[in-house]
């Protein structure tokens, strides 16, 4: 949530401020700003709305400057106006200050500066922070941050600049990303390594509760206590293509397009002589053997992928599962021991609620592993092991491939468990692997369909009253592509077990509903086949998604997709491939902003 940008250096700040939050737009865009030097005081710009507007306001003031901060906001306290954006300078203009996070006790901090004399423009918690630098302020940036920093509560990533002491960008992290850089024309400070990947590769992690000034020669850090910290840059092995389009009109579509290459690439990297080879992570087969129960933890997207897990994991290593949304994990007091194991799934590795669910389990003993896609992300690194996705950079916020790839490892996960209990011969496991080996082939053949989910999509367009049902691992499969309607084209559905629409739902069902229902999985597809019965005879238009072998057998379906025959247990990853489709052309036929859904933004760093 929120995105932060900070350059100084020898050349103009401004163009890498804006090239900047572009990079970092998908981490919200209700609003943006920057702050630079001008003639010895700071000159703030900012406005309600996207990057571009910012960035046509800066042309007509013609602004240039050495040093800057810039912003682009998610909002949680006050509405997405320009009085709310950031930068939040002090009272006097000594201080401009841009923030991620939440300062859960700016409250009762406005009302002491309230009685101390100052005076606020804005409903942000961010202000509180600006005044009390100015309140600490003698002389030192430095150390009125660190004094700062010790009358805050919550979490915070900071970029500040300071009238008096120009060319210095100061920092903190606590509990929210932030990622520094050293290129030739200057140093850059960013929430992720996305920002700064144009102009470095050599990029500095902090960890929480450090300060770094940033100057354009050198970048120090230093512990709360002002005592230096000697840090050297890590060399990140990342293209920065991910960036453009590459023809496609939308990062949503590109990524849809991506799955085969991804889910190959992502399975391959734990395939070892036709077998599953998890040698990184230190979860021993002695430690398999003593566990007792398994959390599956994550937000949105992830959690589905969690669900998915829950059924495969129980089903194959016979281990009682639970899947956790992270916000309810961590303050429903869950019973968590040395043998509980917790896996966290997170695209990003910074989601906030699924951090505080890892450092819970942590700090209760339990074993961690996470399965994340960006290396070196905090989740990545907290975590007792981690399992990486290999899906490549993600920039529009509704997830495609990482949630593909992630229930890949869920696959493999599964398995890999399920043989070190020897519930799994060698035999099985290498028929197994090679099943998976061709999911990619399969999917391939499932976005064939990509026609068919266009010419749906008119008709959903119409719709009010929209509803996916599945059962087993379908069912969290029907609530992703829920979510993926929902998310990006603004309509309302809902998911359900199928078998449990009876119990109340059913009665919602009418003459122009439209039911999509989830039939790959042969296990369940009579039942299936008996619900969709049931909501056609109540006057639902029926969608149904079938094995290619099975399609003459949706009798009553007013709408077939047929899909790639595939194993029982990956008709999760070919199901969806038709649903993210349907969600995006509903979306393009409704003129919705795909890639940047309204409210909403790509990596969720506030609880
Ligand atoms: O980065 P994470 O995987 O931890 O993010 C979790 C959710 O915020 C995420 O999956 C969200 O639901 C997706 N953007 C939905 O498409």
């Amino acid at each position: 949530m929120c995105g932060i940008i900070g350059y100084t250096g020898n050349e103009n700040a401004v163009p890498y401020l804006l090239k900047g939050l572009g990079s970092l737009e998908y981490r919200g865009y209700d609003s943006c700003g920057i702050s630079v030097f001008q003639k010895g005081k700071i000159k703030t710009l900012k406005c309600s709305g996207r990057i571009q507007t910012l960035s046509e306001k800066l042309c007509k003031n013609n602004l240039s400057s050495e040093t800057g901060i810039g912003h682009t906001r998610w909002a949680t306290h006050g509405k997405p106006n320009s009085r709310n954006a950031h930068p939040h300078e002090s009272q006097s203009g000594l201080f401009s200050v841009v923030h991620n996070g939440i300062i859960e006790n700016h409250a009762s901090l406005k009302e002491k500066l309230v009685k101390d004399g100052f005076v606020f423009k804005s409903e942000t918690d961010t202000e509180v922070i600006a005044q009390l630098l100015e309140q600490n302020y003698s002389g030192s940036a430095l150390s009125s941050l660190s004094k700062t920093v010790s009358q805050l509560e919550g979490s915070f990533s900071l970029g500040i600049i300071c009238r008096e002491e120009e060319g210095k960008i100061f920092c903190v992290r606590k509990q929210s990303p932030l990622v520094a850089a050293k290129a030739e024309s200057g140093s850059f400070v960013a929430s992720d390594i996305t920002a700064l990947l144009p102009f470095s590769k050599d990029i500095f992690f902090f960890n929480d509760d450090e300060l770094a000034v940033i100057e354009k020669e050198k970048i120090s850090f230093f512990d709360l206590s002002g005592n230096e910290i000697k840090k050297t840059a890590e060399t990140i092995d990342f293209s920065a293509s991910h960036q453009e389009k590459e023809g496609h009109e939308f990062f949503m579509h590109k990524e849809i397009m991506q799955q085969p290459h991804v889910i190959k690439e992502t399975i391959n990297a734990y395939f070892k002589n036709g077998r599953i080879s998890f040698e990184n992570i230190n979860l021993n087969k002695n430690e398999l053997q003593k566990t007792s129960r398994i959390y599956l933890v994550a937000c949105g997207s992830a959690y589905h992928v969690a669900l998915s897990g829950k059924y495969l994991i129980e089903e194959m290593a016979k281990i009682p599962c639970e899947a956790d949304i992270a916000s309810e994990f961590r303050y429903r007091n869950p019973p968590l021991n040395t043998n509980t194991l917790v896996i966290i799934i997170s695209q990003s590795g910074e989601t906030a609620d699924s951090l505080a669910a890892l450092r819970l389990a942590k700090n209760q003993g339990a074993k961690t592993l996470s399965v994340v896609n960006v290396p070196l992300s905090t989740i990545a690194q907290e975590s007792d092991s981690v399992i990486f996705t290999h899906a490549g950079p993600e920039i529009a916020v509704a997830t495609t491939k990482a949630y593909s790839c992630q229930l890949a490892v869920i696959y493999l996960l599964a398995a890999y468990i399920s043989s070190c209990l020897f519930l799994l011969s060698e035999e099985e496991e290498k028929d197994y692997v090679s099943k998976l080996s061709s999911l990619d082939e399969k999917i391939k053949q499932a976005l064939e369909t990509e026609p068919l989910a266009k010419k749906l999509s008119e008709i959903l367009g119409k719709s009010k009253n929209i509803f996916f049902i599945g059962r087993n691992t379908d069912y969290p499969v029907a609530m992703e592509g829920s979510l993926k309607l929902k998310e990006i084209s603004y309509l309302q559905s809902e998911a359900y077990g199928a078998g449990e629409l009876k119990h109340g739902t059913i009665s919602l069902i009418e003459k122009g509903s439209v039911v999509i229902a989830l039939c790959c999985r042969k296990s369940v597809f009579k039942k299936m086949l008996s619900n969709i019965r049931e909501v056609k005879a109540r006057g639902a238009f029926v969608v149904a998604l079938v094995s290619e072998n099975q399609k003459e057998l949706a009798e009553g379906a007013d709408f077939i997709i047929s899909l790639p025959e595939t194993e029982n247990r990956f008709s999760p990853s070919i199901e969806i491939i038709p649903l993210q489709l349907l969600g995006y052309h509903t979306a393009k036929i409704k003129g919705c902003d795909i890639d940047k859904p309204r409210n909403l933004a790509k990596s969720v760093t506030v609880e």
